[in-house]
């Protein structure tokens, strides 16, 4: 394998080698070895839904969720290594981080539970799983980088986000005030779906 790429491109590496070789040495650079991204505004792809990935990188290559980072690396991805890439972070495990603003947590926590019925903001686990492991088209948030997740939140409530199906996120996202936001992504970076 390592002579192969030292001749350059004398066999053309399986699938799932080719998948590996993009994971470690263009993917590591910001998600990290495992998937699993030190960098508060980078977010953890390991153990994400396989289809999600799948999306995700569809909709960053065709402009459909929008990225000034993404965008660039997806710019040289070929279709085929979508699957790939995607079966091979979805193996892989999210690992749960700790929430840095504590008192946010308990706020966190029901919101996530139970929304805001005042304001209408619909509880998250009904879509997300009561644990936040996600499922389906529906991905994992539990355990992810709570910067990434507050971000996101404001990218759709903003509607520079705009890749969720019917609207879902951006309705969502755009009842709730900037505190509901960052507690429930403190609660969520600390949420352990196993
Ligand atoms: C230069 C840094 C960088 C590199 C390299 C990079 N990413 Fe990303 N990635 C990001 C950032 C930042 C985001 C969040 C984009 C946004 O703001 O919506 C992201 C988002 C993603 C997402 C969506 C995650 C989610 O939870 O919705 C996937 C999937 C992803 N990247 C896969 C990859 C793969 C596969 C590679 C390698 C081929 C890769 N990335 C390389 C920085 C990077
Ligand atoms: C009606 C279903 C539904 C509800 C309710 C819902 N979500 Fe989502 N959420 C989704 C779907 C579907 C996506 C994936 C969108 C896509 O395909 O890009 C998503 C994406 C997200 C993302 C981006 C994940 C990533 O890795 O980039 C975050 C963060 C998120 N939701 C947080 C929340 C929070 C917090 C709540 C509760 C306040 C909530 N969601 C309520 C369906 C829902």
């Amino acid at each position: 394998m390592a002579a192969a790429l030292m001749l350059g491109a004398v066999a053309v590496p399986a699938q799932a080698e080719d998948a590996k070789t993009l994971a470690s040495t263009v993917c590591i650079a910001c998600h990290g070895e495992d998937g699993n991204s030190v960098v508060p505004m980078f977010p953890k792809i390991a153990g994400l839904q396989e289809e999600y990935i799948v999306k995700q990188l569809k909709d960053f290559m065709s402009g459909k969720r929008k990225s000034d980072v993404m965008g660039p690396v997806v710019a040289n991805l070929k279709a085929e290594d979508v699957a790939p890439l995607a079966a091979h972070y979805s193996s892989l495990k999210m690992k749960v981080g700790e929430a840095a603003d504590k008192k946010a947590v308990e706020a966190g926590k029901l919101m996530y539970q139970d929304g805001n019925e005042t304001s209408g903001v619909p509880a998250c686990l009904g879509c997300h799983q009561p644990m936040g492991a996600g499922k389906d088209i529906y991905p994992r948030i539990a355990g992810q980088q709570s910067e990434y997740v507050l971000q996101q939140l404001k990218n759709f409530a903003a509607g520079d986000r705009s890749n969720d199906p019917n609207r879902w996120m951006r309705s969502t996202a755009k009842r709730m005030t900037e505190a509901e936001m960052r507690a429930v992504a403190e609660y969520l970076a600390g949420l352990d779906a196993k």
